[in-house]
């Protein structure tokens, strides 16, 4: 995990506006090594998405790449011409574009939306070489054959995000940009979506970059984290480094928003304010009567009897 496969250098990316500009990212530079799983928080404007656009040169006016350079591998993406571009995203550097999920074309299968993407990239593939991709590239990220004929609106949220990951990952990319995957979906499917990219991105042998605001799934998943304030990004560490010991004012303030066991600790003295399970938000029960009901509960509800309620 050392040659470095995606190079951001000195970025800028600006959007004209008739009340001044704004500056969405601000000399944004940083490295990825191949495989290295990279997070990127910060608060709501703060340039996450823009950086990931201005990556793929997928700014559009108002907006504009006013700065900077980024390098895949060994090419300098200014070098390329559209046409070089077109390719590169998916086939290179592959983005899993923010609320992704719910912009699946309605009207068209799944198994449609990939072929066309193999289309679109000109990848002349026979009928059956298709179909059979199509199903591994579905599997790979646990979907069962008979997606392939269904529409959008007949799969649950987390399946959506799972065919969104396929799309995104069918030509095989060296990097992959999620943008806050999961934000739309609940704890259990949330984690569940992490590792099936997790387990996409290590079969590609690909870095990913993971946007987000969740500093728990952040802390399971990634690497390194970088944090965004304003445009630019103001710290990046090691995500141990930067849980326990972060530099940044703003990141101090991420972490310190985090619950710990102490403030949970703190919720015991308060009358009627009991810890609660963490997958299913039931309050934890207190007599031996309501233990066997939590027991009996647990077998109907698988979430409850993974979760670690606090005694
Ligand atoms: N099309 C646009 N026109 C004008 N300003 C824009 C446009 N798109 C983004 N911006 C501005 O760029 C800044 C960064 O926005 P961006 O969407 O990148 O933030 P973000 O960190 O991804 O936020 P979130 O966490 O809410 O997704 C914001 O100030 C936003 O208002
Ligand atoms: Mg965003």
């Amino acid at each position: 995990m050392s040659e470095p496969i995606l190079r951001v250098e000195g970025l800028r990316v600006g959007f004209d506006h008739p009340l001044g500009k704004v500056q969405a990212v601000d000399n944004v530079s940083f490295t990825l090594v191949r495989g290295e799983r990279f997070g990127l928080a910060g608060e709501s404007g703060s340039g996450k998405s823009t950086l990931a656009l201005a990556i793929l040169r997928m700014i559009k006016p108002p907006g504009r790449i006013e700065a900077g350079e980024v390098w895949l591998a060994g090419t300098r993406l200014a070098d390329l011409n559209e046409e070089g571009m077109r390719t590169l995203r998916l086939a290179g550097i592959a983005l899993v574009p923010q609320g992704s999920m719910n912009s699946l074309n309605p009207v068209l299968r799944i198994g449609r939306q990939i072929t066309d993407a193999f289309a679109d990239h000109r990848l002349h593939l026979t009928r059956d070489e298709e179909e059979r991709r199509v199903v591994a590239l579905l599997a790979a990220v646990g979907l069962p054959e008979n997606v392939v004929r269904m529409y959008p609106h007949e799969l649950s949220g987390g399946m959506k995000q799972r065919a969104c990951i396929a799309i995104a990952t069918c030509l095989g990319p060296r990097v992959i940009i999620a943008d806050e995957p999961t934000s739309a979906l609940d704890v259990v499917v949330q984690r569940q979506v992490m590792a099936t990219l997790v387990r996409v991105q290590q079969e590609l042998g690909a870095a990913v970059i993971l946007i987000g605001h969740d500093m728990g799934l952040m802390a399971q998943f990634v690497d390194r984290l970088g944090v965004m304030y304003a445009g630019r990004l103001v710290e990046v560490a090691p995500i141990a480094r930067i849980i326990t010991r972060p530099r940044h004012p703003y990141t101090q303030a991420l972490i310190a928003s985090l619950p710990s066991l102490e403030t949970r600790g703190a919720f015991a003295g308060i009358p009627g304010l009991r810890p609660r399970c963490a997958t299913c938000r039931r309050a934890a029960p207190s007599t031996r009567a309501a233990r066997w009901r939590r027991t009996a509960a647990a077998l109907r509800n698988p979430c409850c009897a993974v979760s670690k309620t606090p005694k």
